[in-house]
């Protein structure tokens, strides 16, 4: 773990209440796709938990949703003010695991760690088929920044104004799609969903409420197969066999 003050680039709405933040500073703590950084706020005392979305030698990007005052502290940041992070927290996803196709699943900002998984998974010239669910088409995110790593993108959203209407398990159901590996992000019942409707193996990030984000209060436990275990420290990636539902 490593504390960094970082730079902030730029900081964009990219959907409604959703930016992107693209931060100068050490990333040399960050070790690859999974991971999250925990972000100091002003007049907060915990810090806020935000997945890695791209990284490299020198810049981060966050892609993140305004929820609360930490995110709408986040959101009223402008070029050049300073941002401290802790870095390097968390588990990544396994990327060897996928023998050659990966399939991605994201609900709303949880597309947004698939992002830098897709570019792992295409550097090492696995296919990436990626399903987005999102309530609206004015929610779709990242669609582009996902076809541009040359993987095949499908949509749905609940109101069926853009692509399959429903779930990104519906877009399952439809359409024919071939993997041999799963990865997703996403609210809880979305992951729940996918681990039901699909047979092959694959892995998750869970989201829970967190404390230290360092694996010392255990504030973020769940049960697993193997027994409790914290969100921050022995995740956020778990197996889906591990999970419980
Ligand atoms: C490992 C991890 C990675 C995450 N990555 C991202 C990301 O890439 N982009 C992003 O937008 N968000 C992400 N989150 C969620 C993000 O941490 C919260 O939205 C943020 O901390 C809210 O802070 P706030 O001060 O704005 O809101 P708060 O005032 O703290 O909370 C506002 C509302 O959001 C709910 N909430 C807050 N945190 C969580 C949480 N962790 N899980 C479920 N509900 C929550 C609260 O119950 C409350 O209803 C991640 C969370 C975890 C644990
Ligand atoms: S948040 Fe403290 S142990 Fe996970």
């Amino acid at each position: 773990m490593k504390e960094v003050t970082f730079t902030v680039l730029e900081n964009a709405g990219i959907a409604p209440r959703t930016f992107w933040m693209k931060l100068s500073g050490d990333t040399s703590g960050i070790r690859g796709s999974g991971e999250f950084v925990q972000i100091a706020l002003p007049g907060k005392f915990l810090r806020r938990p935000i997945s890695v979305h791209d990284c490299d030698w020198d810049t981060l990007t966050l892609v993140y949703k305004v929820v609360g005052e930490g995110t709408e502290a986040m959101s009223a940041m402008r070029p050049g003010d300073k941002l401290s992070a802790l870095t390097g927290l968390g588990n990544n996803f396994d990327i060897d695991a996928c023998r050659s196709k990966a399939l991605l699943l994201g609900g709303g900002v949880g597309a947004a760690p698939l992002y830098l998984l897709a570019k792992e998974l295409c550097a090492q010239g696995k296919e990436a088929t990626v399903v987005l669910g999102f309530n609206t088409a004015e929610e779709i995110m990242l669609e582009e920044d996902f076809a541009n790593l040359n993987a095949r993108v499908h949509i749905a959203t609940m109101d069926g104004s853009a692509g399959t209407r429903g779930f990104v398990t519906d877009v399952l159901r439809i359409k024919n799609l071939s993997y041999d590996y799963f990865y997703a992000c996403g609210p809880r019942p979305m992951l729940r969903a996918v681990c039901g409707a699909i047979k092959g193996p694959g892995e998750l990030s869970m989201e829970e409420r967190m404390g230290c984000g360092a694996g010392f209060c255990y504030g973020c436990t769940i049960q697993t197969a193997g027994g409790p275990a914290r969100v921050c420290a022995d995740g956020p990636v778990f197996k889906k066999e591990d999970l419980i539902w």
